[in-house]
């Protein structure tokens, strides 16, 4: 590794660790898994009589790879399958249940072997926090006060009764509900002023059964269109604890040509950071919208569907949004995940899109085979900042210019843990240049560096295959040096390291 003096480094940063900001909260690091192609069926679920090894249906390796990521929270059944489902379908005997078509996602069967119980045991299986999105667009309130009743009452009813029918004797509790999904679009083409009115109206048979209170989110707009959450908050601000945002981030030129998931050059690598940086912006602008009716921050943003869309792999079927995940996505994902938590004052939930299978995945699947990819290891390395508390920086980076445009080259999260230990993730976005970053610690005496991760490959647009499975994975890191209180890394071109100083 090459060190120069402190003084000529590229890249100047100070960390005040004594400047405490908000909570990351773990939350952030949410996932999203919607009945749509291989996502749960086949990805996730298999059933009891699979071939593939499985526990109680669910696939083991999937289930041990998403235990080691502590996933936090799923949000569940969709997405646009969410304002098409009803949730009777879903209980009871499996072969009992009805055959649907996923209208939506490629005009396939849904057997609805997949449904509330097998969800939410899933959450037990995984520890996380199940995140329900409700059927607003086609569905009526009645429907949904029932389902909640269903999963959250203890006493005795005709829906906690048919719930231990079902062989479940103690609700849920669930926490999280989504009222609508894209209820601009597929979840109902509604205007915010109709909306606003609708999800009034469903917020307000949204009961809290057995003292299971529930944090209700609004379906927010993406990208800037601001409008959405002044109205809403305007109208409805008072009777909702979270407000979603999506922002999926597009490398091509539109959305009719999102670009390939694996054949690209830097020209696509270089878009596709610049256009997920964007996530900063938007975040920034619904969250002043928000704050006009809500300056103490008592509504969250919630980002529940985020990251990169390709276009579907060749042969594919076009509605299952299947994609490869490359070490430029990874590089997506931490500078995404760094600007989510640079808001974590504001956001304190997000969702990637997708969990297995559909769009940026962690996990692929094919048949028996499974592969983690380059993502999973970005969500891997980020656990440590959860429920860290976000520190003050000052960034002087150098930029990353292509084209005549300009990112920065450097990206950072530093977070501090309550035992006093500062993490630290850093992203050298830079195809082709190591990058040499000063950081001066103040506020705190730093006493080591306890052994660092990185993920990065020889190219970037390199994936794992189910051949070549470890292509871009965790490697130990070693590049830096401490001298005191200042750190000075070296950064590979386009990776992403992970230090801790105690
Ligand atoms: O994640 C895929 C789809 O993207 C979701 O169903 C929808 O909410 C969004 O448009």
């Amino acid at each position: 590794m090459m060190f120069g003096a402190a003084a000529n480094a590229q890249n100047q940063i100070t960390i005040s660790a004594d400047q405490e900001l908000s909570k990351i909260d773990r939350h952030i690091y949410g996932h999203f898994a919607e009945h749509l192609g291989t996502g749960i069926y086949g990805g996730v679920w298999v059933g009891e009589d699979s071939e593939i090894p499985n526990t109680e249906g669910y696939r083991t390796d999937v289930l041990e790879a998403l235990q080691r990521l502590e996933v936090p929270n799923i949000r569940w059944p969709g997405g646009c399958f969410a304002d098409e489902y009803y949730w009777m379908d879903g209980i009871g005997p499996r072969d009992e249940r009805p055959a649907r078509i996923n209208t939506h996602w490629g005009m396939v069967i849904e057997d609805n072997s997949f449904g509330t119980h097998e969800f939410l045991r899933l959450t037990e299986l995984l520890d996380a926090e199940p995140v329900v999105a409700m059927n607003v667009g086609s569905g009526t309130p009645r429907e949904m006060q029932q389902w909640i009743e269903y999963m959250n009452f203890d006493g005795d009813s005709e829906m906690a009764n048919l719930r231990r029918r079902n062989g479940r004797d103690e609700p849920w509790g669930v926490k999280y509900v989504g009222v609508g999904n894209e209820s601009w679009g597929c979840g109902g083409n509604m205007r915010p002023e109709y909306y606003a009115d609708l999800y009034r109206r469903f917020a307000t048979y949204i009961r809290t059964y057995s003292g299971n209170e529930i944090f209700r989110v609004a379906s927010g707009f993406d990208t800037a269109r601001y409008w959405w959450t002044d109205t809403l908050m305007d109208r409805a601000g008072n009777m909702m604890e979270g407000i979603s945002l999506h922002y999926y981030t597009i490398a091509g030129e539109s959305w009719q040509s999102k670009g390939s998931s694996v054949d690209f050059e830097e020209d696509e690598y270089f878009s596709g950071l610049q256009a997920a940086l964007r996530l900063d912006e938007f975040i920034e602008g619904h969250s002043n919208r928000m704050d006009r009716y809500d300056p103490d921050k008592r509504v969250a943003l919630v980002v529940d569907e985020w990251g990169i869309w390709t276009d579907p792999l060749p042969g594919s079927n076009p509605g299952f949004l299947q994609q490869q995940n490359s070490l430029r996505d990874a590089l997506i994902a931490s500078i995404s995940l760094d600007i989510l938590n640079k808001h974590s004052d504001r956001v304190r939930m997000a969702n990637i899109a997708q969990m297995v299978n559909v769009l940026q995945a962690m996990i692929l699947t094919d048949g028996e085979d499974m592969v983690l990819t380059p993502t999973y290891h970005v969500f891997d390395m980020y656990r440590t900042h959860f429920d860290a508390r976000l520190l003050h920086t000052h960034v002087q980076v150098d930029d990353y210019e292509y084209n005549g445009e300009r990112i920065p080259a450097v990206s950072l999260t530093a977070s501090k843990s309550d035992s006093g230990q500062l993490n630290l993730t850093l992203t050298n976005l830079k195809a082709g240049e190591a990058q040499q970053v000063n950081i001066d610690i103040r506020g705190q005496d730093v006493g080591g560096v306890l052994p660092g991760k990185i993920l990065t490959a020889d190219e970037v647009n390199a994936v794992n295959t189910f051949d070549d499975p470890e292509r871009v994975t965790l490697q130990e890191f070693d590049g830096y040096q401490l001298n005191r209180n200042t750190l000075t890394l070296s950064l590979p071109a386009k990776s992403v390291v992970m230090v801790t100083l105690e």
